[in-house]
């Protein structure tokens, strides 16, 4: 890979001195260096311009302990014991890890547990700038085949390459371009024209090829038939999880089975763009993008640059925030935890509800005497409260992009946990025996005990539990 990278920066070179020699009779500028189009490799961008590369590297470097509910190398699972009740049969499960930022994220992929790349090549579509590519040489394959087939599709060098300048950008005009095709198939689905996008939403949209909630299709032998971002019933900015669930039922893109409540379940990823953009949302309205606040201007040498270090607002000491706001950074970071402590709390209350729910229905299905109709309904809204409570727990930012809107949500979660389990009990104690103790304590020892950690990588770490404090329990 060095080789050639030097290789092509000599023919660069050349091709610059010999521009350069003929354009110097006219005018006496550089000729910029031209990127060719389908150009991946980053270093090459880099060339051109090195400062933003520059940014764009320290995205390897990890800034840790910034925030409250969101720390790199940490386990996400364990601080929300209920998570292993509501996951169980699901890759996520088992290992759900902080992510290792843009440049690295194909890496983190090949590190993790390989039951949760069984999906297919179609886990690669966020991970690989070659997703496109490979989609169209490989068709309906791209998606079914195993992961490491359509892996190795991808050109040697490039197997460990993350987000690159390619995914957002036209190497000509460097105008932000989208590079997914989900991303204008769903635009389309809920009218809005792609080939007519502003600056400004284009500053949100290229993070929305990937910070949204996807779902997989399957065949009938449950192989990965597609990827699609299920947005139909949306509308621009107003994307809901009302919507999302509606198309998850009416096209059943249900991708797993439920172990607890033995049943066929869809699953919510990350919905950054579809929380941030929804209703409620005083950013959004104010035609706030997500690269005004995880990509603040910064000076380098006499260059003013957008930053290519996508984190954390926090981790630059708030100073994205205060390009609109003139309040100091500690303001600005207590008003960001003291949404996220509201939110967490609700998330918390309203996730130990759904698991609840989760372990009653269990409890009523083993006893053959209980009333099949009325548990059948009780998954029914057991299901529904799981997208809920999944809409904010799988959204990176603990609410903070839409605050009144994730407390909304959650509170439909968690009376909608209370009705699943409400139902289950009253099947159980219909069938003349006791439904069990399930309060938050019951609910961590049977965690506990069921997911208890057998390398020590992977299942519950009751060390880490810290972060499910409820505020009224301080
Ligand atoms: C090609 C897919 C893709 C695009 C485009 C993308 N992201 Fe990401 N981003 C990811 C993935 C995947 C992760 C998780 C990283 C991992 O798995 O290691 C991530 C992580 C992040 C993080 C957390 C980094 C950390 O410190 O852990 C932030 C913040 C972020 N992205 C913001 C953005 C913003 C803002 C944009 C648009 C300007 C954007 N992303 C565009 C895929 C993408
Ligand atoms: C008004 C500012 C603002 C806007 C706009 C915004 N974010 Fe955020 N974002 C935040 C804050 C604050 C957090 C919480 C950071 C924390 O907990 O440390 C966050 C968290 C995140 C994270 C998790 C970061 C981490 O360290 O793990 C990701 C990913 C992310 N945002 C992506 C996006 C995307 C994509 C958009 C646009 C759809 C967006 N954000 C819009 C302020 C913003
Ligand atoms: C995840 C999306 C994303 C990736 C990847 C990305 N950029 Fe950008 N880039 C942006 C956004 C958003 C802007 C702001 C554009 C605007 O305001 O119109 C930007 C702006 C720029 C600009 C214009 C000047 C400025 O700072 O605002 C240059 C030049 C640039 N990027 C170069 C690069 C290079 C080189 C790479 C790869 C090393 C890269 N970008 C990778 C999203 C991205
Ligand atoms: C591009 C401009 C811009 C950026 C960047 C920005 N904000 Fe704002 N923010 C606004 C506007 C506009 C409002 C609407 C209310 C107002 O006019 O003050 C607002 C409102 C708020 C509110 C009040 C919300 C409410 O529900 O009333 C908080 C809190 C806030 N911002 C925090 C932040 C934080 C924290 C960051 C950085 C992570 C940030 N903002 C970044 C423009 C911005």
């Amino acid at each position: 890979m060095k080789k050639k990278s030097y290789l092509m920066a000599f023919s660069l070179l050349l091709l610059s001195i010999f521009a350069f020699g003929c354009e110097q009779k006219a005018k006496t500028v550089a000729v910029p260096i031209t990127i060719p189009e389908g150009e991946k490799d980053p270093a090459v961008w880099g060339r051109a311009y090195p400062a933003h590369y520059d940014s764009y590297l320290k995205n390897k470097e990890r800034r840790k302990g910034y925030s409250k509910y969101r720390n790199d190398d940490e386990d996400r699972l364990s601080p929300w014991p209920f998570q292993f009740v509501l996951f169980d049969g699901w890759g996520m499960g088992i290992e759900y890890n902080e992510p290792n930022g843009h440049t690295d994220m194909l890496k983190d992929q090949l590190k993790i547990d390989a039951t949760r790349r069984k999906a297919g090549g179609v886990c690669l579509t966020c991970k690989t700038p070659y997703a496109p590519e490979l989609k169209e040489k490989l068709k309906v394959n791209y998606f079914s085949k195993p992961y490491d087939e359509v892996w190795k599709e991808i050109p040697e060098k490039h197997r460990e390459m993350g987000v690159v300048c390619a995914d957002c950008h036209d190497p000509k005009t460097m105008d932000l371009r989208i590079n997914r095709w989900t991303l204008i198939e769903a635009l389309k689905a809920i009218g809005k024209d792609p080939d007519k996008l502003t600056r400004q939403e284009l500053r949100s949209l290229v993070c929305a090829q990937c910070h949204v909630t996807y779902s997989i299709p399957k065949d009938r032998d449950n192989k990965s038939a597609g990827l699609l971002f299920p947005w139909r019933n949306g509308k621009w900015g107003n994307i809901t999880i009302e919507a999302v669930i509606k198309q998850i039922k009416d096209e059943n893109l249900r991708e797993w089975k439920h172990k607890v409540t033995d049943q066929k379940m869809g699953h919510i990823r990350h919905p950054e763009f579809e929380l941030f953009s929804s209703p409620g949302s005083v950013h959004w309205a104010a035609g706030v993008a997500c690269a005004d606040c995880h990509m603040p201007y910064e000076r380098v040498g006499k260059e003013k640059i957008s930053s290519h270090r996508w984190e954390s607002p926090l981790k630059k000491n708030m100073k994205a925030c205060m390009q609109c706001h003139n309040q100091s950074p500690e303001w600005l970071k207590e008003q960001v935890l003291n949404i996220q402590d509201r939110v967490n709390h609700m998330f918390t209350k309203a996730g130990y509800s759904v698991a609840r729910a989760a372990l009653m229905i269990e409890a009523a299905e083993k006893n053959p005497r209980s009333d099949k109709a009325v548990i059948k309904k009780a998954k029914e809204i057991y299901e529904e409260a799981y997208y809920r409570n999944t809409w904010i727990g799988a959204e990176n930012s603990m609410g903070f992009h839409n605050p009144p809107e994730a407390l909304r949500v959650l509170g439909d979660a968690l009376d909608q946990g209370r009705q699943a389990e409400m139902l289950a009990r009253e099947a159980i104690l219909k069938a003349g025996a006791a439904p069990p103790e399930l309060d938050m304590a019951k609910i961590d020892a049977i965690v506990a005990e069921r997911y208890k950690t057998k390398d020590g990588k992977t299942g519950f770490k009751p060390a880490v539990k810290r972060k499910a404090a409820l505020l009224t329990q301080k």
